[in-house]
């Protein structure tokens, strides 16, 4: 959900894509980013294009035509970034698990000492499957052997930690319609020192012109020399969402999805369902719920899209029927939004044949009188 205040800078008159207003649009839209990304980073920029366009930008830029490009592939859009690697013409291995889990520490750091890449390229938030993946291990394990990382932060950004410098990512991209709650259009990018050095001294041409760092830096930096017309009314819509979320206070908006998570998974429990991911391992914002045996999970979504207005997601690819996906995210992560869902599935679930046991509405009003609302 746009929180309502973003479609309001939307309306704002559009100024040219050289004006000194716009640039001071992004320069706001770069500190705010630096600070949700958790990074010193200088390079912290926002992309023409949706959450893609910034693992292209990561591929493209990073991944070098004939270079190893080991991907940690455990869903969708990882198998996203090997294909994109090997159109840049990288030579790509990947690490795979099976949809769901996550990489432990043993059997990434063992291929990444045996396979030493250029690049290692793993998601930390794979929506496919609602697995988050811890980060740090693997940056240290790729620095080792002198790799670098690039770290799919999609759906993370917003909404769980991402930490680029503590965990050591080297470059980190993201989109800005799931955790800031904005307009799809832009995807914020912020890239390492250490990788900025390696960009600096790499003597091809990145295959994508629009895509190129180099060139983007000239615009967006400095001289502001035209490169693309950028799409100023996304820039007033992402800036009025990061400051939505500074006045909300980034670490009380992470608390508010983990506790509207905990809610919604106690009341999942409740009504004898069961997670796909194991604790622990799961995105806060994007919840997976394993479909129960003889209901018809395309049956379930219609009927709550068509009784309560709600849309909820399937699984696909090896997940195909088997799960739902639930996104709680934004200004819908919430008391008022999750026990609505958990009451609207509850309801859709009995007339599909499903008994529920028990009230996850009940289940998950107890989390939330338990649960602080802030950290
Ligand atoms: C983890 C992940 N990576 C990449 C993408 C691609 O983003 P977009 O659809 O904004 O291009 C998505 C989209 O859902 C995603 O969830």
């Amino acid at each position: 959900m746009v929180e309502p205040r973003v479609y309001q800078a939307l309306n704002q008159p559009v100024v040219s894509h050289l004006d000194p207003y716009f640039f001071q649009v992004v320069e706001d839209c770069r500190e705010l980013l630096r600070q949700y990304f958790a990074t010193e980073n200088a390079f912290t920029l926002a992309m023409s294009g949706t959450g893609s366009a910034g693992m292209q930008t990561a591929v493209a830029n990073f991944v070098e035509p004939g270079a190893k490009f080991l991907v940690l592939a455990n869903g969708y859009f990882a198998d996203r970034m090997s294909e994109m690697g090997r159109r840049q013409g990288a030579r790509v291995s990947r690490l795979e698990r099976p949809w769901g889990q996550g990489f432990d520490q043993a059997e990434v750091c063992e291929v990444i000492r045996r396979e030493r890449p250029a690049v290692v390229g793993f998601v930390q938030a794979e929506t496919s499957t609602g697995v988050y993946q811890k980060s740090e291990f693997i940056c240290q394990a790729a620095h080792e052997v002198g790799a670098l990382v690039i770290a799919d932060c999609v759906t993370s950004l917003g909404a769980m930690p991402v930490e680029v410098d503590a965990n050591g990512i080297d470059i980190a991209y993201s989109c800005t319609q799931k955790g800031l709650s904005c307009p799809p259009g832009l995807a914020p990018v912020t890239v390492s020192p250490r990788a900025m050095e390696w960009l600096k001294a790499r003597q091809t041409t990145p295959a994508d012109w629009y895509l190129d760092l180099k060139l983007l830096a000239d615009y967006y930096e400095g001289a502001h020399r035209y490169h693309h017309t950028a799409p100023i009314s996304l820039f007033y819509a992402l800036r009025e969402g990061l400051v939505a979320i500074a006045e909300e206070g980034f670490d009380a908006r992470l608390a508010r999805h983990k506790r509207a998570h905990l809610a919604f998974v106690a009341g999942i429990e409740a009504m004898g369902l069961s997670m796909l991911v194991e604790e622990g391992k799961r995105i806060w914002n994007l919840n997976t719920v394993r479909v129960p045996p003889g209901v018809d999970e395309l049956a379930v979504r219609k009927r709550l899209l068509v009784a309560s207005d709600i849309e909820i997601l399937g699984g696909f690819g090896p997940l195909a029927g088997q799960i739902f996906r639930i996104g709680i995210m934004g200004p819908l992560a919430k008391e008022e939004s999750v026990t609505l869902l958990l009451g609207a599935l509850e309801q859709a679930l009995r007339e599909e044949g499903y008994q529920v046991p028990r009230s996850g509405v009940e289940a998950a009003k107890e989390v939330f009188d338990s649960q602080p609302a802030t950290v």
